[in-house]
Order: C-alpha cells, then sequence, then structure tokens
C-alpha cells in the first residue's frame, strides 16, 4: 500500500509542486494521522444483461480518512455512480469489499448520507418536515426532530424557510435542504451524486463555498463526485481519478492548494498546475478508450464553411 492509501500497484508520485510547499505537505501529513474512515478493497461490478456482460468496475481500491474530502471524477460512464452507490450499500459488488469504520457493508445504513443530482425532497413536506423526517424515522420524538432539524436548517442558511414546500424554492436551495436531511442522521460520510451538476453557474460557486463552510463545522467525511475539474480542486482533499472500461484508479492525487479556499485561488499557480495534471490524466485515459467516432455527413452547401 502506498501513503495515497491506496490497495493497488499504482505507483505514488507526488507532484513536484506539492514538494515545494511545506505548509501542504504539512496539512497533509496530518490528514494522513486520522484514522481510515473508509477502505474500498478491489471492488469489482460485472452487470449481466440478456446480451451481455458489462464489468463496470475492475478492482478498484482507495481509503479515505476521517474528515477528508474526496472528489471523485472520470469519463461518462466510468463506474462513478456504481462505486457510490455500492458504498451507500444500494447496490452489490460482484467481488471486493467496502468497510466503514471497519464494518463490511451489506446494505444501506444510517452512518452514511447521500445527497443526488435531480432533487429527491419530499413535496409533500415542509423543509422542516423534510429534515425532520429520517430523525422520526430513527424514533426520536417529534419535539426533539423539531429541534435538531432547526439547527440543520440554521446550518445551511434556511431558517427563514423552514415552513415552505419545494416548490417554492430555487434549485440552489433545494440541494441546501437535501445537504441537511442528509447531515440531520448524523452521517460518518456524506456520499455526494454531482449535486450541484443542474445548478447554474453562479449557483454552483455558491453552492461550493456553502459546502466548504458546512463541512469545517460537522464532523463528516465527504465523497463527492463531478464532472467539473475546476470544482474537484476547488472543494477536495485528495481527487480519485477513475479511467473507463471498465472502471478502475488511474491516481488518487493531493490537492496542493492551500485551505481555506475562496475564488481567487482559481487562478493561483498551484491550482492550474493541479488542472493541467488532471486533464493530462483524463487525456491518457480517453487515449486508451474506445472513441465513439462520428460520421462525415455533410447537411450545408459546399463552401458554406463556419471555421
Ligand atoms: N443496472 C445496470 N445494469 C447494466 N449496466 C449498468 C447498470 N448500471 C450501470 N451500468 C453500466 O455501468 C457503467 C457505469 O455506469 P455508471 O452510471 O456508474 O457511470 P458514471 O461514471 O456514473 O457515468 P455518468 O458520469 O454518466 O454519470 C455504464 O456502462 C452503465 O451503462
Ligand atoms: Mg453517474
Amino acid at each position: 500500500m502506498n501513503r495515497n492509501g491506496i490497495v493497488s500497484d499504482h505507483p505514488f508520485r507526488l507532484p513536484s509542486y506539492l514538494e515545494q510547499s511545506p505548509a501542504v505537505a504539512e496539512r497533509f501529513a496530518r490528514i494522513r494521522q486520522r484514522p481510515v474512515i473508509l477502505e474500498v478493497e478491489a471492488l469489482t461490478r460485472v452487470f449481466t444483461t440478456a446480451s451481455a456482460k458489462h464489468a463496470a468496475l475492475r478492482e478498484v481500491s482507495f481509503r479515505v480518512h476521517r474528515r477528508e474530502f474526496v472528489c471523485v471524477i472520470g469519463p461518462s460512464g466510468c463506474g462513478k455512480s456504481t462505486l457510490i452507490r455500492i458504498i451507500a450499500g444500494l447496490e452489490s459488488p460482484t467481488s471486493g469489499r467496502v468497510l466503514l469504520e471497519g464494518k463490511p457493508v451489506t446494505a444501506p445504513g444510517s452512518d452514511r448520507g447521500m445527497v443526488f443530482q435531480g432533487y429527491t425532497l419530499f413535496p409533500w413536506l415542509t423543509v422542516k418536515g423534510n429534515v425532520m423526517f429520517g430523525l422520526r424515522v430513527a424514533g426520536k420524538s417529534d419535539a426533539l426532530a423539531e429541534r435538531e432539524a432547526r439547527q440543520w436548517i440554521e446550518l445551511v442558511g434556511l431558517s427563514k424557510f423552514e415552513n415552505v414546500y419545494p416548490h417554492q424554492l430555487s434549485g440552489g436551495m433545494k440541494q441546501r435542504v437535501a445537504i441537511a436531511r442528509a447531515l440531520a442522521n448524523s452521517p460518518r460520510i456524506l456520499i455526494m451524486d454531482e449535486p450541484f451538476g443542474a445548478l447554474d453557474a453562479q449557483t454552483r460557486c455558491q453552492m461550493q463555498s456553502h459546502l466548504l463552510q458546512i463541512w469545517r463545522q460537522v464532523d463528516v467525511t465527504v465523497l463527492f463526485i463531478t464532472h467539473d475539474l475546476d470544482e474537484a480542486i476547488y472543494l477536495a482533499d485528495r481527487i480519485l481519478v477513475l479511467g473507463a472500461n471498465p472502471g478502475h484508479v488511474e491516481e488518487l492525487i493531493d490537492v496542493p492548494v492551500p485551505r481555506p479556499r475562496g475564488p481567487e485561488q482559481l487562478l493561483a499557480p498551484s491550482f492550474l498546475a493541479t488542472r493541467q495534471r488532471l486533464e493530462a490524466l483524463i487525456h491518457r485515459s480517453h487515449a486508451v478508450e474506445e472513441t465513439v467516432s462520428l460520421p462525415d455527413i455533410r447537411l450545408t452547401a459546399v463552401g458554406d464553411d463556419v471555421e
């Protein structure tokens, strides 16, 4: 196993710009001293359909430390959602296993909170009702559930909206409620599958900052899937880069951008260097995949060129 916690034969390479920053190196040393909360061991998932077998994941292994923020990126169809559905206990692996705080995951549990891209709030419940739902299911009295729900709603900045229904909220507000609802059950890990994918660019930036603030205030580890490289760099301590066909670990990289993060860092040398590194990794993984080539069919008059 290497220092990144990868239990596979991927070599660990310390990026040169990380070596140059003692403060960042010290932060990663601190992270690695924290207990391992999530262990994914040689996870393989093969889907069998009527006509064929399709390997969605092959031998995926990595570890996440307590209160780490790990983003997962990779091309569409490389198995990101399959990976986190297995971690969530919503799906079983063909082989391999997932351990959460040392215990094998076999089914969904309140130690994992989920937030998805689609808005999944109960439309017939108010904001408060949505956040109270899981607390009531966990057996808490109405009075206690209401008190706790109010604290989580306050944390996501929606106290003024506790009595409104989801259709009266913007997309960003709905996702803030979804985060409050997921955190209300005190999960050990918050699993997010492209939670800001449907939001406009400006709301998305605000949500990223909100999420970092919430993460600082709550004892929770975050596993966050995104297609957006800048989002991954802005949020993550480490980024798990998956390749496709079948889904496998390309690399798990340290993000050398100091915290606390702010929009000004989007142009910092460490940010841009990480982006370059991710692009190189993704292109490398694309190069070995089957690419779809479009037929050369012309539907405009000859000479009517746009380039
Ligand atoms: N229930 C299923 N039955 C058969 N094949 C499946 C099933 N679920 C996923 N797959 C296949 O497994 C592969 C990985 O799918 P998955 O949804 O995990 O990818 P993804 O990385 O999340 O993609 P995207 O970025 O588009 O969300 C895909 O080829 C998909 O078609
Ligand atoms: Mg997906």
